[in-house]
């Protein structure tokens, strides 16, 4: 009698586990490609509803986002609030999704907005009125020469993986500039620059507005330059805390600041701006982003509307 029992018991609990308590829905990966999105999971259930955001911190000015999945039969619904950045939702599949972000950034260069292309319309203004005068006045007591303002360049670059180096050895390549890198006193490792561990160097420096990695490499002497191009990668959405640590130890006066960066797909955003403000000296101008592996026919083109 206690076998037949102890038999009943084991059955149950059997079919308890198969087919009751112990059964599981299957669950399906959501997989979460670009800088920035999150979701609370990262695996649902069939009909299971998943929310994605893309918080405020993430979003660059006058930039455009997309955000897709690779399957067409998860329809995404999209909302937008200053204070929570974009947040998508869609119902779970019977399969795993990847959900990815584009970013374009919308802003145009405007070249007409640099001071120093101003400066050239004047100098062209005065060279027409010395030609002028030069035809009709009596010679007269030669003017004392204006003395001559040599443009000179300098281009200032961090870069911890190459992407913007090899673009800062372009700009100076072609523009004739001096190049100063920013080495910081303690180099990235791989892992300071997991971006997906939320522990790791640059994740907590880049969380932290006061940060302010020390730099390694000797101090530059700014004398003389005119202008300079100041590069970095782009890293949660914003420039280095290295960058800001550089900016604030020098003074700028005088001098025409252009920001340029790599990055996977982030804008410059708020980089430039943040900059500027950090350095409170410098006549700071828009700045270009780049994608790694930008060619020299890019760079120069864009130096061209600089000029
Ligand atoms: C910690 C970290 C954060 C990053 N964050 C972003 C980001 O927010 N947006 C983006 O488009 N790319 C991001 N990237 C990618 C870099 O901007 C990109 O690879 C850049 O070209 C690297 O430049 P470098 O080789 O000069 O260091 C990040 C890279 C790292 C290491």
């Amino acid at each position: 009698m206690r076998e037949r029992l102890l038999l009943i018991l084991l059955f149950g609990v059997t079919f308890m586990f198969l087919f009751g308590c112990g059964s599981k829905k299957p669950q399906y990966q959501l997989n979460l490609k670009g800088y920035g999105l999150e979701s609370a999971k990262t695996t649902y259930a069939e009909g299971e509803k998943v929310t994605v955001t893309f918080p405020a911190e993430y979003i660059g000015t006058d930039t455009d986002y997309s955000f897709t999945a690779d399957s067409e039969d998860v329809k995404i619904s999209r909302d937008y609030s200053n204070k929570k950045g974009y947040v998508m939702k869609f119902t779970m599949p019977a399969h795993d999704v990847t959900i990815s972000v584009s970013a374009r950034n919308s802003m145009s260069f405007d070249p007409t907005a640099i001071d120093y292309d101003d400066e050239s319309e004047d100098d062209a203004d005065t060279d027409k009125g010395t030609t002028s005068t030069s035809v009709e006045a009596e010679p007269a007591e030669p003017e004392p020469a204006e003395p001559a303002t040599e443009e000179k360049t300098l281009v200032v670059v961090f870069s911890a993986t190459g992407n913007t180096k090899d673009v800062a050895e372009k700009i100076a390549s072609l523009t004739g500039a001096d190049l100063y890198e920013i080495k910081p006193a303690v180099e990235y490792t791989t892992e300071d620059l997991n971006w997906n561990d939320k522990n790791s160097r640059t994740t907590i420096e880049q969380n932290d507005p006061a940060s302010r990695p020390e730099i390694g490499s000797d101090p530059v002497d700014l004398t003389g330059y005119t202008r300079i191009f100041i590069g970095y990668p782009i890293w949660w959405a914003i420039e280095p805390r290295i960058m800001d640590t550089f900016v604030e130890n020098y003074n700028f006066d005088g001098i025409t600041m252009i920001p340029f960066c790599t990055s996977g797909s982030s804008s410059l955003g708020q980089s430039g701006k943040n900059l500027e403000k950090l350095a409170g000296s410098g006549n700071w101008q828009a700045g270009r982003r780049f994608k790694g592996g930008a060619t020299e026919n890019e760079v120069s083109k864009w130096l061209g509307t600089l000029e």
